[in-house]
């Protein structure tokens, strides 16, 4: 560290232990929070909160503190909320005041450009965007969708016949490859390199984004420094120049396909004719086609591995979904399940309910809202600026909130909500922060694991028994887990054969 370096770093801590101790001094007189995990001065909590799988830290303490906590990441204050009685009071009935982000000056600022929609506030723009999304991703678009995941899901049983070692590799391909196919009009094969560098960029992403990580984050205050002191800023610098050309390959390839002739019609040729885009800078339209490949690919694969270890630690369950299965399309490998087959197979509906109950993985602590103006609620008083979120894992494995809960068990969702698919778990979040794409995500969820359950079998592996509490959630290409793929009989291969071959060969 240079002298100036370490001289601003000092005045930079200096000014930020003065507005804290001013802080905590007025929070104290006119505030009330609930119970206080303990601390370090300053800090907070920031170095107790491990850098990864965060769910069984956060359920330990919703276990000793309660139904609300708060805990202190810097500058910021974090409310847990463990249990769906409260989530449901704040985060949903509330949701006008409970929806905006903290500032991240690392994540959102530099890395970002400003332009993540998952981390914008609530305001004017993220909601024109929020809108555009919802127009390509929403329930009335589900006959767009169908036919690619019909296509891929087919390339995905391929894959798994002819590489199952590869499994995890061909979840993410499927998954990328439907939205590609939708907002790009192109195909993602498998160890396609630039899916691998898309899925590089996204993990970068997400180490970046847990608290504690940037000091900067964590005291936004320090953003006020001047740019050349800001010594995080050459590292945010590179992954966003990283990140935005990722996206940036993707439409110079769509546009020179535009005027050459070749490109198919999908969401991305009607979208930069659009009005709105006139608007936006080129860094906030990269961003809208880059956070649609990445929330669109990894959260699919991610429930998708899921849902195959609660197959091999749960197979009784799994007997059940295969009778119905094999009711509806042949006990001998008739045909494969259809989209058509849907209303029949709400066994099929309840195993990706639970696949998103299970062990929430995906977001293990929820995703911070922040607070927009100040609150009651049951004695407590909370500031504006304040951050919520729901105690993801905490509350999926509550046994006061769910029967076993560690038990993989579909039967809790057949209660005639099962074409629901955010009632009864909060894997997609609360309130008008709510996943945006949380339809695509359960249908491309569904048929495929419709598919793969009826075609193959899933099993541990002798010795290497799957740990189902602390299954990795940034893999770098390699298997989350062990586990053994086989095609569940002869019949089975031949049908995977015969129906799913030329899927592979599709191109566009
Ligand atoms: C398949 C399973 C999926 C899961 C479990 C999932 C989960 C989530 C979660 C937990 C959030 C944060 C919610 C909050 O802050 O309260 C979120 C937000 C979001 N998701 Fe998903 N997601 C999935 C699929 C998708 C897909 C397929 C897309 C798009 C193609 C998508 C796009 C988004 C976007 C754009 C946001 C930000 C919304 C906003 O901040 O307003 N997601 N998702
Ligand atoms: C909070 O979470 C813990 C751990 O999951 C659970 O045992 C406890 O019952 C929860 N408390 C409330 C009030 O929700
Ligand atoms: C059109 O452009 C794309 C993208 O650059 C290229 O891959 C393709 O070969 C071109 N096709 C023709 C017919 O020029
Ligand atoms: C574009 O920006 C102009 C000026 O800020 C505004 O009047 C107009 O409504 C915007 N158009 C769209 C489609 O957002």
């Amino acid at each position: 560290m240079s002298p100036e370096v370490a001289l601003a770093s000092v005045s930079g801590l200096a000014l930020v232990l003065g507005l804290w101790l001013l802080r905590e001094y007025q929070y104290g007189k006119k505030y009330r929070l609930p119970p206080q995990v303990p601390g370090v001065p300053l800090f907070g909590n920031s170095f107790q909160i491990p850098a990864l799988q965060q769910g069984p830290w956060a359920k330990d303490l919703a276990a000793k503190y309660g139904e609300m906590f708060t805990c202190k990441f810097g500058a910021n204050t974090w409310v847990f909320l463990n249990s769906s009685r409260v989530v449901n009071d704040l985060l949903e009935r509330r949701a006008a005041i409970y929806a905006s982000r903290p500032p991240f000056p690392m994540t959102q600022g530099i890395m970002s450009g400003e332009s993540r929609i998952v981390l914008m506030p609530y305001n004017e723009r993220w909601r024109m965007l929020r809108k555009i999304m919802h127009q390509i991703l929403s329930s009335r678009q589900q006959d767009i969708f169908k036919p690619f995941q019909d296509l891929e899901s087919k390339n995905l049983c391929w894959d798994y016949l002819q590489t199952p070692d590869r499994w995890w590799s061909a979840n993410a391909r499927y998954a990328n490859s439907v939205i590609m196919s939708v907002v790009f009009g192109r195909r993602s094969m498998l160890d396609d390199p630039d899916v691998i560098e898309l899925f590089e960029t996204l993990e970068l992403f997400l180490e970046n984004q847990q608290p504690g990580v940037n000091i900067v984050d964590a005291f936004p205050i320090l953003d006020k420094l001047p740019k050349v002191l800001q010594w995080w800023r050459p590292r945010g610098q590179r992954i966003f120049e990283q990140t935005v050309n990722v996206y940036k390959r993707e439409l110079d390839r769509m546009e020179e396909k535009m005027a050459n002739g070749t490109q198919r019609e999908c969401f991305g040729t009607d979208f930069i004719k659009t009005e709105e885009v006139k608007n936006m800078t080129e860094v906030q339209k990269l961003f809208v086609f880059g956070t649609l490949m990445e929330a669109g690919s990894d959260t699919s694969r991610v429930t998708l591995g899921q849902i195959i270890a609660g197959a091999a630690t749960y197979p009784d369950w799994v007997s059940r979904a295969r009778a119905q299965l094999d009711e509806v399309c042949g006990n001998n490998a008739e045909r494969l399940p259809q989209w058509e087959d849907r209303e029949k197979l709400n066994y099929i509906s309840a195993v990706v309910k639970e696949g998103f109950r299970w062990r929430p993985n995906i977001a293990e602590i929820g995703a911070p809202t922040m607070l927009t103006r100040d609150d009651e609620y049951e004695g407590y008083r909370f500031p504006a600026g304040t951050v919520f979120t729901w105690n993801a894992w905490a509350i999926a494995l509550n046994p006061g909130e769910y029967e076993e809960p560690e038990r993989f068990w579909p039967e809790r969702f057949l209660n005639g909500q099962e074409e629901n698919a955010l009632k009864g778990h909060w894997a997609f979040g609360p309130g008008r922060r709510v996943c945006v794409g949380w339809k695509v995500g359960e249908m491309n969820v569904w048929i495929a694991i419709a598919r793969l359950l009826y075609c193959f079998d899933f099993e541990e592996i002798p010795g290497k028994p799957i740990d189902t509490m602390s299954i990795p959630q940034l893999t770098k290409h390699t298997a989350p887990f062990d586990v053994k793929v086989t095609p569940r009989s002869v019949k089975h291969e031949e049908l995977i054969r015969r129906d799913c071959a030329y899927a592979a060969e599709v191109r566009y």
